[in-house]
């Protein structure tokens, strides 16, 4: 792990999301990568193939976990087995980190597979950072949420989207994993400048970043994480770098996963892009 020079917080280089599709190039190519990140919920399983592979290459590369079902944002009980199942993970894993999104996923145990947007008010950050504040303390650690895309907004909202995600780290005490392309996608979708959201959001407290591709439909974006990075999304990210320092980043690609070989090449870019910054001084 390589630690920036001025904080200790971990700056694990550039990575990618673990798909099955490259289970064999990792172990065959050793390609080159500083980490990787899982999906939780496909190794929260008792046995078998996912957790065979997943112990071989933990083996080779740091992981961090990315759980995609906590639905932290819900006004349902929080699930303690699921919890439980991802400590066990974690045990196993020994991640950098454990994030999820900031978001809910379904109410009365229904869940819809979807990651939904939250009213951004008072009420509904207090009760997401006390639900955080179970995590954590269950988890024994901070955990990072994620901004989601989003596509509707409610008129319950009072106040933006990053002031919204400020108050929850304040009164959590968590940590952020800023998806890129989300805050790209939004602010397209609900016309705001996506430099102020950069720029709202606690500094000190952003320790991953996510890259993805999206499908632009002309006067509304889908965020399909299912083809490459495009240049307004790059551009914000240098944006992000300039304004942070050095932070862990990794490139999402969910569906028409291509040849491990294509996704590394495009973790070119982001490394070009991020060495201006990656000996600046992370901003506290
Ligand atoms: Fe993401």
């Amino acid at each position: 792990m390589q630690l920036s020079q001025d904080t200790d917080r971990p700056f694990l280089g550039f990575g990618l999301g673990l798909r099955t599709d490259h289970y064999h190039s990792i172990l065959e190519t050793s390609p080159n990568l500083d980490w990787l990140e899982i999906i939780s919920e496909n190794y929260m399983v008792p046995g078998g193939k996912p957790l065979y592979f997943l112990d071989r290459i933990r083996a080779n590369y740091p992981m961090v976990m990315h759980g995609v079902s906590l639905s932290i944002g819900s006004s349902t009980e929080l699930d303690l087995s699921y919890l439980r199942d991802l400590r066990a993970l974690a045990d196993r894993v020994e991640p950098a980190w454990i994030s999820d999104h900031l978001c809910w996923t379904g109410v009365h145990g229904q869940n819809m597979h979807d990651l939904l947007p939250l009213p951004y008010n008072e009420e509904t950050a207090m009760h997401v950072a006390e639900r955080v504040d179970i995590v954590q303390d269950y988890l024994g650690r901070r955990i990072l949420l994620e901004n989601v895309s989003s596509y509707a907004s409610y008129i319950d909202s009072t106040m933006s989207e990053w002031e919204f995600i400020s108050l929850i780290c304040e009164k959590a005490d968590c940590l952020l994993l800023l998806d890129v392309n989300n805050i790209y996608v939004s602010s397209f979708n609900h016309a705001f400048d996506p430099r102020q959201f950069i720029d709202g959001v606690p500094a000190g407290r952003v320790q991953q970043i996510h890259l993805a591709g999206h499908h632009n439909h002309g006067d509304y974006i889908i965020d399909t994480h299912d083809a490459p990075v495009v240049g307004p999304v790059w551009d914000l990210y240098g944006y992000a770098m300039s304004r942070l320092g050095p932070i862990s980043t990794m490139i999402e690609r969910d569906d028409h996963i291509p040849e491990l070989d294509e996704l590394v090449h495009e973790l070119d870019v982001a490394r070009d892009i991020a060495a201006p910054y990656l000996m600046q001084k992370q901003t506290a």
